[in-house]
């Protein structure tokens, strides 16, 4: 089992009320004095030092010394607390193996209690620098003095709630099941990468339904993807044909920002590009554009 989920396992009811009040104040303090965390619960505080010992151990929190002494969650700590409110609301019964550290998350597969295999993608905010993550998170820009918690919770919540839209307007995305803070979860696509997928049966067609699902993007939901590539194309077969779905989603733009224009212009060339490249498709890029941009009816 992952270590993750070993972690989990050994935390009672006690550890989880005492993370979520750290949670809580950590939008007042960077590390939460331990009177107010001993004052915001009720219980002894011989127990809130047991339970502060155990999760200084298992590096849920970190403890600051110095003229106070005071605690705040790691991204460890984050994510059981996201765990345990998925469990407890139904969404996620076990957490399984982790499927890979990207740039900006941690990703592992999980089990719902009715057995069906989905994603647990934890988002990771500022493992990267913060000039990288306003080149890709334009949210961010707009919050220069947020923390990494509450970066890492917009992307979860952002992740979520366009994928819920996207899912409804019947894009090619995973179906969102839930998220707690900065964890999302969606249905496992059993796919593979665009990148490493090397036979296409048909890639005219396997381009349409990309640009159809960046079209349904613009037009119906109002967004541009924003970090489009061969990397975040998962493709399955079903009923014989091949079915291309958008991943990763949390850094969208709406089409009335001022970058999206751009940007909606380097994810059709990006896939425009890979297309050409690997399956000599000819396309316009320029039409493609407009396509998706609702300005023509056809490609
Ligand atoms: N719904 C899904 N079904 C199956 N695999 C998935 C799903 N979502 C993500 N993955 C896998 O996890 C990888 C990373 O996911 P995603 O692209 O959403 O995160 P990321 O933080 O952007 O990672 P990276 O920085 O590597 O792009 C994907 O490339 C894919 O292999
Ligand atoms: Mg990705």
């Amino acid at each position: 089992m992952v270590l993750l989920a070993l972690t989990y396992k050994k935390l009672m009811d006690r550890d989880f009320r005492v993370l979520a009040v750290i949670e809580k104040e950590m939008s007042k303090y960077e590390y939460v004095p331990i009177e107010v965390i001993e004052r915001r619960l009720r219980m002894p505080s011989s127990h809130v030092a047991m339970s502060l010992q155990k999760l200084n151990q298992l590096k849920l929190i970190r403890r600051r010394l110095g003229d106070y002494t005071g605690y705040r969650l790691t991204y460890m700590g984050l994510d059981v607390l996201a765990l345990h409110s998925l469990v407890e609301r139904g969404i996620l019964h076990a957490l399984g193996d982790k499927l890979g550290v990207g740039k900006e998350s941690d990703v592992y597969s999980g089990l719902t209690p009715g057995g069906e295999r989905v994603i647990v993608k934890f988002h990771r905010v500022g493992r990267t620098s913060f000039q990288k993550i306003v080149r890709v998170r334009h949210y961010a820009a707009e919050r220069p003095y947020s923390s990494w918690l509450q970066l890492a919770k917009l992307a979860g919540q952002r992740e979520f709630r366009a994928l819920e839209e996207l899912y409804r307007v019947g894009a090619l995305v995973p179906k969102p099941l839930g998220y707690s803070r900065h964890a999302v979860v969606t249905e496992y696509i059993e796919g593979v990468e665009l990148y490493m997928y090397k036979d296409a049966m048909e890639p005219e067609s396997m381009l349409k339904d990309i640009i159809d699902t960046l079209r349904k993007a613009y037009v119906e939901v109002g967004i541009v993807h924003g970090d489009l590539s061969e990397y975040n194309i998962l493709v399955v077969i079903e009923d014989d044909k091949e079915r291309p779905y958008i991943i990763d989603w949390p850094q969208y733009v709406e089409k009335e920002h001022p970058s999206a224009e751009q940007l909606l212009r380097r994810d059709v060339e990006y896939v425009a590009r890979f297309f050409r490249k690997r399956y000599r498709v000819d396309v316009d890029t320029e039409e493609l554009i407009r396509y998706v941009k609702g300005e023509i009816e056809h490609i």
